[in-house]
């Protein structure tokens, strides 16, 4: 289990290693005027990631697997050391039997697993659990798989993974007796690491405890990988997905790994086309640049920067967060959040107050967040931190929304 944070971070601390780390992105040091509080839509890219596809670009752009001079020679090899690269930044179980293969996101890479692996698994009876509070992309795959063996005569249930009634976190206890009553037949769990609209880290490493030995588990990690450590080993899942665009990588980056343990192989089956080569040099530099830059300390960072907001925002009567009741320790039976915060204004609509914040220069994520718990997303607004971010962003953020709590009568500061 990953170190407990043990509060507030003091953020001023912090400064000395953060203040190079920021400078090194050319999209924020360029723009001095906008603070980016979208990172969890998608990240912004070091200019070391920019540097590497440029040198690909210019040094040895070829096809992969096709030719027989050098460049693609070099193309292929960067191809499969990039597969070694995401092994070693997951901290792979089991580096000479998985597998990494490379899609355009956390979306394709998801639905790769639904059709290409689950559909082939299951047979007539079989049981499934999927998360129906988490992004959709979470759950519309697992439907998609169900009704294609329907097509197919093959029946199948799926149950969805149970929530507590007063947190976000998953409930492990009705999980755990979902799977007693299922026994064998259920074959597949789905589970989110860090809630794209709570910011919640899901415990995920508990999700293994309640299943049992057998159940294979996809974990979604599209807003963990980059923001935290991961360490799949810990978690014993057997697929991970993670979007690389939001990982610095280039966009139509992305990544499904497979432990291939439980279950049959996974291989993704069709025509092939050319890869994203650019796409996947990004990626392995991104992973580098996050290794070097530390993923403890850059979710020690936004978690310091995410409190800040929140206690901002507690002072304003007009501003409801959700997922209030999320906590900073990383004891397992406390919910902790990570530097990812939505809320909304009790009088202004979510897509006014994006335009409103745009308009001085904060850019957040307004508006349908691609499902939680029903009704809740639609009206909010979202902002999510990376190492970029600064105190004063978040200071000038909390002026503006306390300068509109005043704006509406019956609303106001504490
Ligand atoms: C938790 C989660 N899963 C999946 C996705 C989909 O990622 P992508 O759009 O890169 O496919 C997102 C995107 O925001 C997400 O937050």
């Amino acid at each position: 289990m990953r170190t407990p944070l043990t509060g507030p971070v003091p953020a001023a601390g912090l400064r000395e290693w953060q203040r190079p780390l920021r400078e090194q992105f050319p999209i924020v040091t360029g723009h001095p005027g906008l603070a980016y509080l979208d990172s969890a839509a998608t990240a912004q890219k070091p200019k070391a990631v920019l540097d590497a596809v440029q040198a690909y670009l210019t040094g040895c752009n070829a096809n992969a697997g096709r030719g027989t001079y050098t460049w693609a020679n070099r193309t292929t090899a960067l191809i499969e050391e990039a597969r070694e690269r995401v092994k070693a930044f997951l901290g792979d179980p089991a580096p000479g039997r998985s597998t990494v293969w490379f899609t355009s996101g956390t979306t394709e890479g998801l639905r790769t697993v639904a059709r290409d692996w689950l559909v082939r698994e299951l047979s007539d009876g079989d049981e499934i659990a999927v998360p129906f509070a988490d992004h959709e992309a979470n759950h519309l795959p697992w439907l998609e798989a169900r009704d294609l063996l329907a097509e197919r005569g093959v029946r199948i249930t799926v149950h969805p993974v149970p929530y507590q009634q007063d947190s976000h976190d998953y409930d492990l206890e009705a999980l755990a007796a979902l799977a007693a009553s299922a026994g064998e037949r259920l074959r597949f769990v789905a589970v989110t690491h860090v809630h794209h609209v709570y910011g919640a880290d899901m415990n995920v490493h508990r999700v293994r405890e309640a299943v049992g030995p057998d159940v294979p588990i996809c974990l979604d990690a599209a807003q963990s990988v980059g923001h935290l450590p991961v360490d799949l080993g810990a978690l014993d899942v057997d697929f991970a997905v993670f979007s690389g665009h939001k990982a610095m990588a280039l966009p139509g980056t992305g990544v499904v790994w497979a432990r291939g343990l439980r279950g049959g192989p996974f291989r993704p089956g069709g025509w092939q086309g050319t890869p994203n080569t650019a796409g996947i040099v990004s990626l392995r530099a991104a992973l580098d640049w996050l290794d070097a830059a530390g993923t403890a300390r850059i979710e020690e960072w936004t978690v310091g920067l995410g409190v800040r907001l929140t206690d901002g925002l507690s002072r304003l009567d007009a501003y409801e967060v959700l997922g209030c009741g999320l906590s900073l320790t990383a004891d397992s039976t406390v919910q902790r959040r990570q530097g990812l915060v939505t809320f909304r204004h009790r009088a202004i609509g979510a897509n006014d107050l994006g335009f409103i914040l745009a308009s001085h220069g904060l850019l957040v994520r307004a508006d349908g967040l691609c499902q939680a718990r029903a009704g809740e997303s639609d009206a909010s607004v979202r902002v999510s931190l990376h190492v970029h971010n600064t105190p004063e962003e978040i200071d000038r953020l909390l002026g503006v929304l306390s300068d509109l709590a005043d704006d509406r009568p019956g609303v106001g500061r504490r």
